[in-house]
């Protein structure tokens, strides 16, 4: 039978590739389209209705693209759409959150030193989060404050840093990272769901009938695809922000990931600006650049912690395995000399991956981890440099395997 850990690992590399792809035919058609839509030009005797239009070369062939505002004055016969992408990288992105923060709730989403809580508390939270952003992120949107794109921008940034900072304060810093993104990402996807498509349906139903389209329901979707436009460098971020525990596990964790928003929306702007060919704001690199340096400078600022490290309920049965006592011999001997608060391997100054296995508590909250990278496979220790011997790695295994029953 195979060891469910190992069909576990691949499930969440097989969820985690697909949200790649799926991500990655989003972004890359939704930039496709803001750009497109920025270099479109206007010239005279264009057909009624056309906004502007552009000449474009790729693989071997010419494309002549045009853009109608609102509708064209007929339904044309075949018409592509644009929803998928999104949908799908919503949809892989949840079972990722399900199989890897919900599934190890205890490892990844929950900080007892944080704010203790049961897992099924903590899954709800997760998604009561999630959702409440998306609701607060609709109603602005639909307010007065509306109006103004840029009064808009600025208050949901405020809001956005609010959330940061409440996050910090629910969940571990990895898990507060990932759900800002999660968030972001979600109203990102709702945008296309709940505004941008239904809107178009309006259109191409007036189209259909016969009637003249509101320009109204364009001027809304546009100003949400423009959010979409600027949230997508943060998000990035955000989501692939689980390998760097200097972002994510240090004490202004969340100022970093504020921060990290205004260096996506600068380039966005850099780019936005160009492909509008109004220029060249060099100044967006330049700002970006002191703001990530703020960011570097931020990160050396350790996590305080009060009071006695706390491990989870599931570490225990790790501790009280009766292989223990060698496990952590081993351990302490081949990892922890990386694997520290402060590690003494030269040349790592900081835990790898914020992994710390030089407590009883580190090393059983990280039994599974142990298991894959040096138990079932031979990823660590890297190169296999402290020599840790096939009867160890088989003690690794044994232990893991036995205490999982
Ligand atoms: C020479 C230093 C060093 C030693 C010794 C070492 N590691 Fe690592 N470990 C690293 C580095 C560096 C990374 C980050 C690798 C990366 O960035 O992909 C890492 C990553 C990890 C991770 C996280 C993997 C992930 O992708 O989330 C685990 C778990 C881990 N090590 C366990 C162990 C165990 C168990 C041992 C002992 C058997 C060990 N390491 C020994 C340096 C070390």
């Amino acid at each position: 039978m195979m060891d469910f850990a190992i069909f576990w690992d691949w499930l969440s590399f097989a969820v985690r590739w697909l949200h790649v792809v799926t991500g990655i035919a989003w972004i890359g058609s939704s930039f496709y389209f803001v750009a497109l839509d920025l270099g479109l030009r206007q010239r005279p005797g264009m057909p009624v209705g056309a906004f502007g239009e552009e000449w474009q070369v790729h693989g071997g062939g010419f494309y002549h693209i045009q853009k109608y505002l609102v509708a064209p004055s007929e339904m044309p016969e075949h018409l592509t759409w644009f929803k998928w992408e999104s949908y799908a990288t919503w949809l892989s992105g949840f079972a990722m959150l399900c199989v890897v923060y919900y599934a190890g709730a205890d490892l990844f989403l929950i900080d007892p030193n944080v704010l203790p809580m049961s897992v099924p508390v903590g899954i709800l939270l997760s998604m009561a989060t999630i959702g409440v952003g998306w609701v607060v992120y609709d109603l602005l949107c639909r307010s007065p404050l509306g109006k103004s794109d840029t009064g808009l921008m600025l208050v949901l940034y405020g809001v956005l840093v609010l959330i940061a900072w409440g996050l910090t304060h629910l969940f571990t810093g990895r898990a507060a990272f990932l759900h800002l993104g999660a968030i972001t990402a979600t109203i990102m996807s709702a945008n296309v769901f709940m505004v941008i498509i239904p809107n178009q349906k309006i259109v191409v139903a007036d189209l259909i009938a016969g009637r003249k389209p509101d320009p109204k329901y364009g001027k809304i979707a546009k100003q949400r695809s423009l959010h979409n436009n600027y949230l997508t460098l943060p998000v990035l971020f955000l989501m692939l922000s689980n390998h760097y525990p200097l972002a994510f596990a240090t004490e202004f964790n969340w100022v970093i990931a504020s921060l990290v928003f205004i260096i996506g929306v600068l380039i966005r702007h850099y780019f936005n600006t160009v492909h509008k060919r109004a220029g060249n704001p060099h100044w967006t690199w330049m700002a970006a650049a002191v703001l990530f340096m703020i960011i570097i400078w931020l990160s050396t600022a350790p996590k305080v912690l009060t009071g006695e490290p706390k491990a989870s309920a599931a570490a225990e049965v790790y501790i009280a395995s009766s292989h223990f006592p060698a496990v952590r011999d081993t351990v302490l001997g081949r990892c922890s000399m990386c694997h520290a608060a402060e590690p003494v391997y030269e040349g790592i100054y900081h835990a790898p991956k914020g992994v710390m296995l030089d407590t009883d508590a580190g090393i059983a909250e990280h039994a599974r981890d142990i298991y894959l990278q040096a138990g079932r496979s031979h990823a660590m220790p890297p190169a296999n440099i402290t020599q840790i011997s096939d009867k160890e790695r088989a003690l690794l295994v044994a232990w893991f395997e036995g205490a999982g029953k």
